[in-house]
Order: C-alpha cells, then structure tokens, then sequence
C-alpha cells in the first residue's frame, strides 16, 4: 500500500499513465532515440511474463548483452545512458505501438510482444498494485477490475496496447507470443525466439536454456542479483516477490476464476468482444 498520492505518483502523457519515474520530458523526447540495427525489443503490456522472455533470451544470447530498464523509465538522462551502451542491447518497453520511437520502426529492429490472457494479467496487476508502494492504492479486486477495464491503470488499456501491437502482427520484424504458450510448451517456443532471432544454437542449448528459465530458478536468481530497479526489467521495484508471484504453479494460467465473480467475466466478455470484434485473437 502506498503512502503517496495519486498526483504523486501518476501522470497522464497522451491520454496514457505512467508512473512520475517516467518522466514527462522522457517521453517527449523518445523520437530523439537513437535506434541501433541490431537492438532487440522485448514488448509487453505489464504483468505479461516480460520477465520470464527476458530471461529466456539473455540465456540464448552467449555473447554479452545488456538488459536495460525499459526504455520509457528514467529522466531525461536515459537517451545518453543508453547511448552510452557498448553491447548489444535488449529493450524492454510497455509502449504501445503508437508511441514506440520512431527510429526503431525505421531501422526495423526485432521487437518479441508477449501477450497473456488478460484476465491473467488483470489479477497479475491487481497484487502488483496492491503490494508496491510505487503505485496508487487499490482498495479491492472490484475496485481494480473497473480501472483495469476502464484503461485507467499504468499504461493504459489493455485492448488498445494489444491492438496496436496486433495491427503489425504481419510485421517481419515483429514476433508474436503467448504466455500460455510458454507455459505449454516452454523448448518449442523458444526455438522459435531462436529462429527469429537468428541463432544456431543446438537442442542441448535449447533444453539448458529451458531449464534454466524455469520460475524456480529465475526467483533464486534474482534473489541474488543486484536488484537496483532501474537496472532491472522491471523498474518499479526491487522486491522480487513482487514479479514472481504464481507463476510456478499451473493456476498461473486461469487464475482469474479465483477472482472474477461470474457477474464480473460477463461484462469482461462482453467488453472484450465488442473492443475485440476486428482481432484475431
Ligand atoms: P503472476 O502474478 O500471475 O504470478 P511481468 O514479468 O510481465 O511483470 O509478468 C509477471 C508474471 O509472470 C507473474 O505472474 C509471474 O509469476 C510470471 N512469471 C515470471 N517469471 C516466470 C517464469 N519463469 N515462469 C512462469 N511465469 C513467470
């Protein structure tokens, strides 16, 4: 729970919140981003398992890469910082489409959007919010479930981040995944990520890459690490419990029964499918 305010906490850039750590000058000067041919986008509307692909593909990558924090958290100084990066860098970025820097739509840089039922992701950002003193306060699930239908929650409505996405799914560039997927069959999706990104990497590889990316022994690992947020893929927070919640379990998928009444998944469902009536989803 937190002790700020709102006001505090929260501004709106183009109708979207984000949280003050991204700073208003930040996001007006993100088409001045210098974008590299080979920079990687790792995509996500927030609580979609950003971090689980993020450790999947930095265990692929044997050469040295650096996992920023995304690139829409910081002040103004970011672009210099990031600049300032010698590696091959891996990006991750809650923007939607629209808001993206132009310059890696230009360079067409690979960008991987991972998607997660939203159900899911509502009650995934429902503890988020309920546990980091980073964001608003949320008294209930119900009071949640209505900002989180609404868009009123960081980084706005789930159905226009997905759209927006969805609308360069043809993309070449542009990779589409699914959280489920991950969880139904974690070897062939990444060697699909492999594929995508052009790495000759044998099936051993794929296996250790699998095994290393299990939620067990990610939780160990950044346990351990430096867990400065805003080194982090995650930069509101540096409790670990916050990220690494369910996901071990099988109810990490469909875990929204636990929490939608049936009164609530109707009017989802009927949301959903009017806002989603051209998606393929
Ligand atoms: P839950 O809150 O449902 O447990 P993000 O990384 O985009 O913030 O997403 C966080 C969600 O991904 C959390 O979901 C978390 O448990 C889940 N997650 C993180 N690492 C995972 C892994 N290695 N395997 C499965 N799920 C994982």
């Amino acid at each position: 729970m937190s002790n700020s305010t709102e006001a505090e906490l929260i501004h709106i850039f183009k109708g979207i919140r984000f949280t003050t750590r991204s700073s208003p000058e930040l996001l007006k000067s993100l088409d001045a981003f210098d974008a590299r041919e080979d920079d990687v986008l790792l995509v996500s509307y927030p609580k979609s398992g950003t971090h689980w692909l993020a450790g999947v593909i930095t265990k692929l990558y044997n050469a040295q890469v650096t996992i920023t924090s995304p690139i829409e958290f910081g002040d103004i100084s970011k672009l210099e910082e990031m600049n300032n990066l010698s590696s091959k860098r891996i990006i991750p970025t809650h923007l939607d489409y629209n808001m993206l820097p132009q310059n890696f739509k230009n360079k067409k840089c690979k960008m991987i959007y991972i998607c997660r039922n939203p159900k899911d992701t509502a009650v995934s950002m429902y503890h988020y919010y309920r546990d980091n003193p980073n964001l608003p306060t949320v008294d209930t699930w119900t009071a949640f479930f209505d900002l989180f239908l609404k868009g009123n929650v960081v980084c706005g409505s789930w159905f226009d981040h997905f759209l927006s996405w969805e609308a360069h799914e043809d993309d070449k560039n542009i990779l589409f995944l699914f959280y489920e997927d991950m969880k139904k069959d974690l070897p062939k999706v990444v060697k699909k990520i492999a594929l995508f990104l052009s790495l000759n990497i044998s099936d051993k590889d794929i296996q250790d890459t699998c095994n290393k990316s299990s939620f067990s022994e990610m939780k160990n690992d950044t346990e351990k690490e430096n867990s400065d947020p805003s080194h982090t893929v995650c930069a509101l927070t540096s409790n670990r419990k916050l990220i690494f919640r369910k996901g071990k379990f099988l109810c990490a998928v469909g875990d929204w029964k636990n929490h939608f009444t049936p009164k609530q998944n109707r009017r989802f469902e009927e949301i959903f499918n009017e806002k989603m009536k051209l998606s393929k989803m």
